[in-house]
C-alpha cells in the first residue's frame, strides 16, 4: 500500500479561509474585530520566528494582532500585570504567551492567569479540566488540527483504535481527550510503555508526539492505519551542501508509508495547521464572549 498523503499544508490554508470568511461576517454584521495578544519574553530565535508567523498571519484574515514583546528580565509581578490589563482588555479576545519563558519565571502561575475564555491555547488547568470532562472548553491547537484532519479523512472516529504515543501536556493528553471524546478506544503509550510495537501494530490512528527523530517505522503500523506525525526534528542534510539541515517526524516517512492507509508529512502536515486552530481558537473566543454562534467545523 502507499498512503495518501494529507495535506496539511491545504487543509490549513482552508482553515484560515474559513475563519477569514467569519471574521469578515463579524464586522460587516457586528461592528467586531477579533483581537489576538501574543505575549513573547525574551529573545529566543525559535518563539520569535513563531511569533512573527502568528503576527503575521493573524491579520491576514482580518484580526487585530497584538504583539508584547518583553525583556528576558521582566519580573513575574510585571508579567501577571500585563496579563491582567490583557484580560480586562475588551478589544483583546485570545491571550498567547508564548513558551517557554525564561527560567525564573513559573510557567504554571503564568498560563493560569490568563482568563480562561482568552486562553486560545488550551493549556489553563480550567480548560484542561473541562476538556476531561467534557464541558465546553478552548482546545490545545495542535491536537485540535489533528482532530480536524483525523474528521475530515474518516468523517466518524467512532470505534476506532488509537495510540498516541507521548504523554505531554500540550499534545499527548489533550490529544487523547479529544479522541475519547470522539469515541476511539484510546491508549496513550510512552517511555515506559511495554512493547511499544506490539501496541502501535494495533492502532487504527497512529498519534506520534514524542519529539524523536524517525522513531516509528513502518513495520509498527498496521496496513491501511492513519498516521498523524506530530514531530518536527530537525537533522543534518549533508545531501543538501555543507553545514544543510532537513526536518524530519518521529515516523520514518518512507516505511510508513508503504503500509499507512493516510499519512502526515513533515514539513507540510500538522505544523500548519497550529497556527491555523489558533486562529480558529481566537474566532470561537470572540464569538463567546459576545454571545454570538460559534464557527461550524472550527472547534472541537
Ligand atoms: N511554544 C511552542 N509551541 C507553543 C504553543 O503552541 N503555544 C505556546 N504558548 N507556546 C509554544
Amino acid at each position: 500500500m502507499t498512503a495518501q498523503i494529507i495535506d496539511g499544508k491545504a487543509f490549513a490554508a482552508e482553515v484560515r479561509g474559513k475563519v477569514a470568511t467569519h471574521v469578515a461576517r463579524l464586522r460587516d454584521e457586528h461592528g467586531l474585530t477579533p483581537g489576538l495578544a501574543v505575549v513573547l519574553v525574551g529573545e529566543d530565535p525559535a518563539s520569535q520566528v513563531y511569533v512573527r508567523n502568528k503576527g503575521k498571519q493573524t491579520a491576514e484574515v482580518g484580526m487585530n494582532s497584538i504583539e508584547h514583546k518583553l525583556s528576558a528580565k521582566t519580573s513575574q509581578a510585571d508579567l501577571l500585570a500585563l496579563i491582567d490589563s490583557l484580560n480586562a482588555d475588551p478589544g483583546v479576545h485570545g491571550i498567547l504567551v508564548q513558551l517557554p519563558l525564561p527560567g525564573h519565571l513559573d510557567e504554571d502561575l503564568v498560563i493560569n492567569a490568563i482568563a480562561p475564555e482568552k486562553d486560545v491555547d488550551g493549556f489553563h488547568i480550567l480548560n484542561v479540566g473541562r476538556l476531561g470532562t467534557g464541558q465546553k472548553s478552548m482546545v490545545p491547537c495542535t491536537p485540535l488540527g489533528c482532530l480536524m484532519m483525523l474528521r475530515a479523512h474518516h468523517g466518524s472516529l467512532s470505534g476506532l483504535d488509537a495510540v498516541v504515543i507521548g504523554r505531554s501536556n500540550i499534545v499527548g493528553k489533550p490529544m487523547a481527550q479529544l479522541l475519547l471524546g470522539d469515541s476511539c478506544t484510546v491508549t496513550i503509550a510512552h517511555s515506559r510503555t511495554k512493547d511499544l510495537p506490539q501496541i502501535v501494530r494495533r492502532a487504527d490512528i497512529v498519534i506520534a508526539a514524542v519529539g524523536r527523530t524517525e522513531m516509528v517505522p513502518g513495520d509498527w503500523i498496521k496496513p491501511g492505519a492513519t498516521v498523524i506525525d506530530v514531530g518536527i526534528n530537525r537533522i543534518d542534510a549533508p545531501e543538501k551542501g555543507e553545514g544543510k539541515t532537513r526536518l524530519v517526524g518521529d515516523c520514518h516517512f518512507d516505511s510508513c508509508a508503504e503500509t499507512a492507509g493516510a499519512i502526515t508529512p513533515v514539513p507540510g502536515g500538522v505544523g500548519p495547521m497550529t497556527i491555523a486552530c489558533l486562529l480558529a481558537n481566537t474566532l470561537t473566543a470572540c464569538c463567546r464572549a459576545n454571545s454570538l454562534p460559534e464557527p461550524e467545523g472550527l472547534t472541537a
